[in-house]
């Protein structure tokens, strides 16, 4: 898999380049997130989180959490006892916390500095793991993979939301326009960050989307992968289970 980064003149890795991104670009984050995809990412999250509904979940981890809008959606579709959601980005996490406090959430979703490659909570203490457009940004996937699987309880499950590539005529041809002229001219307008909105669509590019992400999924551990494309294919959801 080819490791795109956000800043390719910048000697950092991809990790400390990604949070330094997303610190950058937090303050205009959920705003962009809405307008680029004309509100529908809150629709892809609804669908997500909605394959955790009556399965007894008392406790989930949110991870690449940002500003939080996958955790609250945990919150309105099954309310477990513990939300947590953890992000190398500090100032992502500070609009989500923020936006919590507003939204009297605070008490119910705890947002904390978290590494999805080095998790800081024990062996199966989560009845499942969710996490929205995130996978993507991780340095090393399998390493994130792993350790999601290895802080999920026996049975727990995992929720991938993503981008994926669609593949259908006319949206494919649409899709490649909007993403490689309109969305990084807008978004370097709008958020003052010159890389992240071309790193966007480039690291979408390069993601092993589909069935290439369940067999990576199913290497890793998981079982009972499956996925299913939302919007023509712009996102897909994954699920997979830990033994
Ligand atoms: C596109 S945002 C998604 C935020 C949120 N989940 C949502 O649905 O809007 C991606 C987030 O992944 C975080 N991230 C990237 N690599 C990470 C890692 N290794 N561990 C934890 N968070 C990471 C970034 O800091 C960023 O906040």
């Amino acid at each position: 898999m080819e490791n795109i980064t956000p800043y390719k003149e910048s000697a950092d890795d991809k990790k400390k380049q990604v949070a330094d991104m997303f610190n950058n670009i937090a303050w205009r984050y959920d705003f962009l997130n809405h307008f680029f995809s004309l509100n529908i990412d809150k629709y892809w999250r609804r669908k997500a989180i909605a394959n955790l509904r009556n399965q007894n979940i008392k406790s989930v981890l949110d991870i690449a959490t940002g500003t939080g809008d996958l955790a609250i959606e945990v919150y309105k579709q099954i309310s477990p006892d513990k939300i947590v959601g953890i992000d190398i980005s500090d100032g992502m996490l500070a609009v989500g916390k923020e936006k919590l406090k507003k939204m009297n959430l605070d008490q119910y979703i705890t947002l904390k500095t978290g590494d999805s490659e080095n998790i800081q909570f024990p062996t199966a203490s989560f009845d499942a793991v969710t996490v929205a457009f995130g996978v993507r940004n991780f340095a090393h996937l399998t390493v994130g993979l792993s350790e999601i699987l290895r802080v999920l309880r026996p049975g727990g499950k995992l929720v991938i939301l993503e981008f994926s590539k669609p593949s259908v005529f006319p949206v494919k041809q649409f899709y490649t326009l909007y993403s490689k002229y309109i969305l990084p001219l807008i978004g370097k307008i709008v958020s003052k960050d010159k890389a992240a909105y071309t790193y966007l669509p480039e690291s979408v590019k390069a993601f092993p989307d589909g069935s290439k992400l369940t067999d990576i999924m199913r290497e890793v551990g998981f079982t009972d992968v499956s996925y299913n494309i939302l919007t023509f294919g712009i996102v897909s959801v994954y699920i997979g289970s830990k033994k």
